[in-house]
């Protein structure tokens, strides 16, 4: 079977290959051609159909198309999509009341991707530190950890230590110092009068899922209180839900300065991020100083507040719970039988396949030939995101498929 497409009808096979010549190559996706989804579950153009264990790396926590983000949409398009910030919009108040309400921080900077997030906190991070630190002028800096993924851009790619993801991109913004992750006295040893933030992911993503000791997130608060600086959690990957709570930083009960969201603030439908933040903080931007034509434009607006909406029925959090105890029962049965180990918290697990049985690509591919999307990270470490929807039935039949092909060796 085919799809009709603007010009013709493609198979998987033919759009892959007319892909090559025109479209860059900055990523290796697996071999699929998705064209439809509901739920978990998505189609190919073939009518071949998978079950999403990755969930657009948590963009779509909610699942493909939930019937009141799609709702929340469409109404919107029928009434106003964009006015950029030079006009105010009649939907952006009430998404940021319950942006800050869910968080329970006092003022939002709506933007649209997650790197877009970073790079306002780091902005503003800056400019509280010379505004309220008092740090000389062009002194700031700011610590994060070894093996961060915060985004692409350039000043981000600048503190990564991956360098795949810098090589060739230089030169670099200055200002950062890295510290081993889950390492307080490494932190403590860091920060000094100059420090603006700590800017950390709760739980470490594209790292493979590394969750930090418990008591980590406290002493980093701690450490951050005494030093005087700010602790900035990027919870875009970890937050929402994913891990059984509203943000990852509530396993600790740590409340940082100012919170990073994005991915599945859009619902899986358009593209919302946001800083969230102390009014201390944010209200050091005035007029002109930072900005972008579509944040808190008034669809993202509004699907942003249909994603809290959903949020604050608390259904989801206890979902990921929920299943996330299957999830953890069923790898665990798998440790010795091709599982060398892995980490989980929610609905979230970075899973160490034994290299011998194959590379995480290897192993990725095997699973989508049997109708499971996974990703690989580093190594031969596939991670496990499915939409905090799946059933208890789709998920036991992820973990079944996953054992066969371990049995059979990818
Ligand atoms: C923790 C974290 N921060 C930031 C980003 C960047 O988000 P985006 O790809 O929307 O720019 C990601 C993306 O994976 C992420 O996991």
């Amino acid at each position: 079977m085919t799809v009709a497409t603007g010009r013709s009808l493609r198979s998987s096979a033919e759009l892959i290959r007319a892909e090559e010549p025109v479209l860059a190559h900055n990523y290796h996706p697996l071999p699929v051609v998705v064209a439809r989804a509901e739920g978990a579950w998505v189609e190919d153009v073939e009518g071949r159909r998978y079950l999403d264990m990755l969930a657009g790396y948590s963009a779509l926590n909610f699942g493909h198309r939930h019937p009141a983000l799609v709702e929340a949409a469409h109404r919107q398009l029928d009434q106003l999509t964009l006015t950029s910030r030079a006009f105010h919009n009649d939907r952006l108040a009430a998404f940021a009341e319950s942006v800050a309400a869910l968080t329970g921080l006092d003022m939002v900077l709506p933007m649209n991707t997650g790197a877009e997030a970073v790079e306002s906190a780091v902005k503003v991070a800056r400019k509280w530190a010379y505004e309220v630190k008092g740090v000389p002028d062009g002194r700031a800096t700011i610590v994060v950890a070894a093996d961060n993924f915060h985004g692409r851009t350039t000043t981000i790619v600048s503190f990564s230590t991956d360098e795949t993801a810098r090589a060739g991109f230089g030169p670099f913004t200055p200002g950062f110092r890295v510290v081993p992750y889950n390492d307080l006295a490494a932190l403590e040893a860091a920060v000094d009068e100059t420090t603006a933030a700590v800017l950390i992911e709760p739980i470490q993503g594209e790292a493979g899922v590394v969750i930090p000791d418990d008591g980590y997130l406290r002493g980093l608060r701690e450490v951050t209180r005494r030093a005087g600086c700010l602790f900035i959690a990027d919870e875009i990957q970890s937050g929402l839900g994913r891990t059984g709570r509203t943000l990852a930083v509530e396993h600790e009960d740590v409340v940082p300065d100012v919170v990073l969201l994005g991915k599945a603030l859009g619902g899986g439908i358009v593209p919302v991020s946001a800083v969230v933040a102390r009014r201390e903080v944010l209200q050091v931007l005035r007029p002109g100083e930072h900005g972008s034509t579509f944040g808190g434009n008034p669809l993202a607006a509004a699907v942003g507040s249909a994603v809290v909406e959903l949020l604050e029925t608390g259904e989801f959090q206890r979902r990921a719970q929920e299943a996330g105890v299957l999830l953890r029962d069923g790898l665990s049965a798998l440790v010795g039988k091709g599982v060398r180990g892995f980490r989980a918290r929610g609905l979230w697990a970075g899973v160490d396949i034994d290299p011998a049985l194959g590379t995480g690509r290897e192993i990725s591919e095997s699973l989508m030939r049997e109708g499971i999307l996974v990703k690989d990270t580093h190594g031969s470490t596939i991670r496990l995101a499915p939409p905090l929807t799946i059933t208890n039935e789709d998920l036991q039949m992820a973990l079944g498929t996953l054992e066969s092909v371990l049995r059979k060796g990818a």
